[in-house]
């Protein structure tokens, strides 16, 4: 069975809690946008495309719960919410890509007039709801071109990719971005073996990745981060893949802790490095990666794991959740549902408005 990092039908709403992974399989009942904002904050789900989703999929479960009286009341009640939810996590564009979306098509809804209060606030709950469905889809997609894009460079020859974090099933919907890659190459037979790095602090690679890949029978390694170097230069690695919590319009990419070095590294050693990002996590409205918000976690995820310390009492630590890789250093190309795409077609492709016309 496929994993899956939520169930949503019929308005009932679940997440799986990934803070208990490997460990015990746990989903955690969503009835509202506190809710969700919880599950956010405290990275009980996690992953840019997700938590994009669970943001939506919580306005629409509250939402189906409540009665409104005016369109007003509906337009500034689904505002507060969704202002709310952005600020669970700042780094990732799939919240905000979720609240820009929603109200405008909301508010042509209220200007045009020409639906009743309950058809408004049903349209609503159906574009919220369409995020989870649109969200595989698009996946598999890219999969399909950046797995191509890296076939054709080794004449479809099987390939060994190097990754981190964690971008499969657990991060999205389905299916997965950097991940989804590696799914789908191995899908094709054409997989010899993905390596994963554990992702310190919060070991999204050993906890999450590690367990899709021995879950789903791909052949997979793992890492510790630092051996990254060393495996690129011993171990004849076809591409570094790596997810996207927000590519900005000159193509600098944030994305979880480390990739910048994996970047650096691969330089180095001339490897093809990739991002792979549904347009959900492209932000044409930042020139470059200096403007991007870089999330802060506590230090007790560096310091202990799972309440037991590992570092020496009274250290002082820093902790960026996430880090901006260079487009210079993106040397693969930035994969998208839309193809493999250099930075310098990325506003062109990816302008909000035009968006579904270009696909
Ligand atoms: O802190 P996290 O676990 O939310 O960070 C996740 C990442 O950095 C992923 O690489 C990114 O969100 C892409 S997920 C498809």
């Amino acid at each position: 069975m496929a994993l899956q990092s939520l169930h949503y039908t019929n308005g009932q709403f679940e997440v799986l809690d990934q803070l208990l992974l490997p460990h015990e399989i746990k989903y955690v009942t969503i009835k509202n946008c506190e809710d969700g904002w919880n599950v956010i904050k405290r990275m009980q789900v996690r992953g840019a495309p997700l938590i994009g989703i669970v943001a939506a999929l919580s306005l629409a479960v509250e939402l189906r719960a409540m009665t409104f009286e005016s369109t007003d009341h509906l337009f500034e009640h689904v505002t507060k919410q969704l202002e709310y939810l952005v600020t669970s996590r700042p780094t990732a564009v799939n919240i905000s890509e979720v609240n820009d979306q929603l109200l405008a098509k909301l508010l042509a809804d209220v200007l045009s007039k020409k639906l009743s209060l309950k058809e408004i606030q049903e349209r609503v709950i159906t574009e919220a709801e369409a995020y989870e469905l649109a969200d595989v889809n698009i996946n598999m997609t890219l999969a399909r071109h950046g797995a191509e894009h890296i076939l054709a460079r080794y004449q479809g020859q099987s390939v060994r990719i190097l990754t981190h974090c964690n971008t499969g099933s657990l991060a999205t919907a389905g299916y997965g971005t950097a991940l989804g890659v590696v799914r789908y190459l191995h899908e094709q037979k054409r997989l010899e073996r993905c390596f994963c790095t554990e992702t310190r602090p919060y070991n999204q690679g050993s906890r999450l990745t590690a367990f899709e890949l021995v879950h789903d029978k791909i052949p997979g390694t793992l890492i510790c981060d630092s051996m990254a170097s060393v495996l690129m230069k011993e171990q004849n690695i076809s591409a570094v893949v790596v997810g996207a919590d927000r590519v900005v319009a000159n193509g600098d990419t944030a994305n979880k802790i480390g990739t910048y070095q994996l970047a650096v590294a691969a330089k180095y050693h001339k490897v093809p490095f990739y991002v792979a990002a549904p347009g959900t996590s492209i932000d044409v409205n930042l020139s470059s990666g200096d403007e991007i918000e870089i999330e802060e976690r506590p230090s007790s995820e560096m310091t202990a794991i799972n309440g037991v310390a590992i570092a020496a009492p009274g250290i002082d630590c820093w902790n960026p959740a996430f880090d901006v890789t260079p487009a210079e250093l993106i040397t693969g190309g930035i994969i998208t549902e839309l193809g493999v795409l250099a930075p310098s077609q990325l506003e062109d492709k990816f302008t909000t408005k035009d968006r579904e016309k270009k696909m």
